[in-house]
């Protein structure tokens, strides 16, 4: 019996530990690798620029959204018909071309901010180089002291700054946003960490957003690549 109860043990504890290293290390936690790897490989080349910053990104260690997640956000904005976009939290501006592509048929326009001051020069170059000068404005600035002095309403807010900061966010950003805007978070799933009971810090602020989130607004989580919050207001 205490041999069974042992084993049981064991088995448990090793269960976990295999779960946590999943949720570490490895992001087809969230979608199994085969189907990740087949939805990546279907998807048509992104426009030049961004496949340049793609592989920027890659070999520099930048944590940008990628093609799947940069489609979706052209996808929203494109079939909202945004004219007002906000971002917070640009890096080298690879998904505010993403957006900035849907919205310039619109002639509509998009702010970025960025709080580390050579990115936010990096970022300008490249929307430059994108086309998208007149369309694309970044900020250079902490997102948390500039939001509270925006008068503007955005059909779309897009989350992708410090995951620490995302709680503060629903209160900012429910004031910033038009009637039925879109809040879209990136990182919701946190390679899979919010489902754990003991968290890491930035899991743990991601959860308590995806949970303010999903009682403030009509909202869901999509399962893909690290997991995007929606919310509509
Ligand atoms: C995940 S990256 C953004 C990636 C970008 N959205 C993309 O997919 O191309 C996060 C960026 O947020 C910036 N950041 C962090 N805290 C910030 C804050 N409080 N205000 C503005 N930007 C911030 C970081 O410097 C970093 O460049």
């Amino acid at each position: 019996m205490f041999i069974f109860i042992l084993c049981v043990f064991i088995t448990l504890i090793t269960l976990k530990l295999k779960l946590v290293y999943i949720c570490r290390e490895n992001m087809s936690y969230i979608t199994n690798n085969e189907i990740e790897k087949y939805v990546y490989n279907i998807l048509p080349d992104s426009p030049s620029i961004l496949k340049e910053l793609e592989k920027t990104a890659k070999s520099r260690n930048v944590p940008i959204v990628g093609p799947m997640i940069g489609r979706l956000l052209y996808i929203f904005a494109s079939v909202s018909n945004a004219k007002h976009i906000l971002e917070i939290g640009t890096a080298i501006g690879y998904s505010a071309i993403w957006l900035g592509l849907a919205v310039k048929r619109n002639k509509g326009r998009v702010k970025t901010i960025e709080i580390d001051r050579d990115i936010a020069n990096e970022a300008i170059k490249n929307i430059r180089r994108a086309g998208l000068a007149k369309i694309v404005e970044v900020i250079n600035g902490n997102a948390l002291k500039i939001l509270p002095k925006i008068n503007d309403k955005f059909e779309i807010i897009f989350i992708d700054d410090s995951k620490k900061n995302y709680p503060k966010y629903i209160n900012l950003c429910m004031k910033l946003l038009h009637k039925n805007g879109l809040l879209i978070a990136d990182n919701a799933l946190w390679r899979g960490e919010v489902a754990l009971e003991s968290k890491s810090e930035n899991a743990d602020s991601i959860a308590r957003f995806n949970e303010l989130l999903m009682r403030r607004m009509h909202s869901l989580i999509i399962p893909a690549r690290d997991g995007v919050a929606i919310g509509i207001k």
